[in-house]
């Protein structure tokens, strides 16, 4: 049995702009947004108690999709690095950029390259040393039993204007790095910031290329994909291969809860081999533990099977 755990959308960077010319673009919205809203929702209480639980909880591995941080000041990615550091070794925990994590264009040595070590594949390849770090996706992290894949879908869009984008590139060797895997006995889990399903979301946040995306899977196959973006839970599938494979959205891991649908949750894997000729390759169960602001902890709240 192998236990992974999954976050996301944790916006727990402060928020703190010493000069004001950082403002002077689309972040000044976004300012704004935390200012009247965002900053009621997006506690620390909740992050501490998220952390204490993760201490607790018997996780092999973790992946967090995204939105480490809110408008991607130069202040947040170095912050951001801090609150990574509390979740665990880099060879433990592997992220994925969201779209607040490319709020604006920022220079590569002040923002993801401060996180470069908790996104670098296994086997380096020379896109490893590319300049653009969108290059180095999808990485490939071999942990137990698992092939963690990760997609970078975040880039700096226009105002008011929260979507993804992959590209052919990333696609294509995407589908080259899927095909591969297949010939190994690995649970391919792919991890991404936003949602892949039709209608998920509004197309102002959605994913510009998840249709191809969902072909690059429905041939080349995966056993599990995960996603935030969202703020809510969602369980879905798309078509593979070999039958459906399951699509996993999770809330923002540091919500207050003002509105109970969208109330802090993380999820764990529960992933094993099959081993009955009949069944699927690996079983995989979902566990669901929520922020509860009775006692100001997580607690289990839901449990699945995924694929049996
Ligand atoms: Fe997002």
């Amino acid at each position: 049995m192998f236990s992974l755990g999954h976050l996301s959308d944790l916006h727990a960077t402060p928020v703190v702009v010493k000069n004001p010319l950082q403002l002077l673009n689309k972040r000044f919205f976004g300012w704004l947004s935390w200012q009247i809203r965002r900053q009621h929702y997006h506690r620390t209480s909740v992050v501490d108690a998220l952390m204490d639980d993760l201490s607790q909880a018997p996780i092999d591995h973790l992946v967090v999709t995204g939105d480490l941080t809110n408008l991607a000041l130069t202040s947040e990615f170095s912050a951001a690095r801090e609150g990574l550091k509390r979740l665990g070794d880099a060879r433990d925990v592997s992220i994925v950029p969201g779209n607040h994590d490319a709020y604006v264009r920022v220079a590569q040595s002040k923002s993801w390259s401060l996180w470069s070590d908790y996104f670098e594949s296994d086997e380096a390849d020379t896109a490893a040393e590319a300049s653009d770090p969108r290059d180095r996706f999808p990485t490939l992290r071999i942990r137990g039993p698992l092939a963690v894949v990760g997609l970078c879908s975040a880039l700096p869009t226009r105002l008011f204007d929260a979507s993804g984008t992959l590209g052919d590139a990333q696609l294509d060797r995407l589908e080259r790095m899927l095909h591969g895997l297949a010939e190994r006995d690995l649970c391919r889990v792919i991890s991404i910031h936003h949602p892949i399903t039709v209608g998920a979301t509004h197309t102002r946040r959605w994913l510009r290329d998840a249709e191809p995306l969902r072909s690059v899977i429905g041939r080349a196959g995966a056993d599990l994909v995960v996603h935030g973006h969202n703020h809510r839970t969602l369980i879905a599938e798309i078509a593979g291969p070999n039958g459906a494979i399951p699509v996993v959205g999770v809330r923002s891991a540091s919500d207050i809860g003002q509105r109970e649908e969208r109330r802090a949750q993380y999820h764990v894997y529960e992933i094993e081999r099959n081993h009955g000729s009949d069944d699927p390759r690996f079983r995989i169960a979902l566990r669901i533990r929520g922020y509860d602001r009775d006692s100001g902890r997580f607690c289990a709240e839901d449990e699945r099977v995924l694929v049996g």
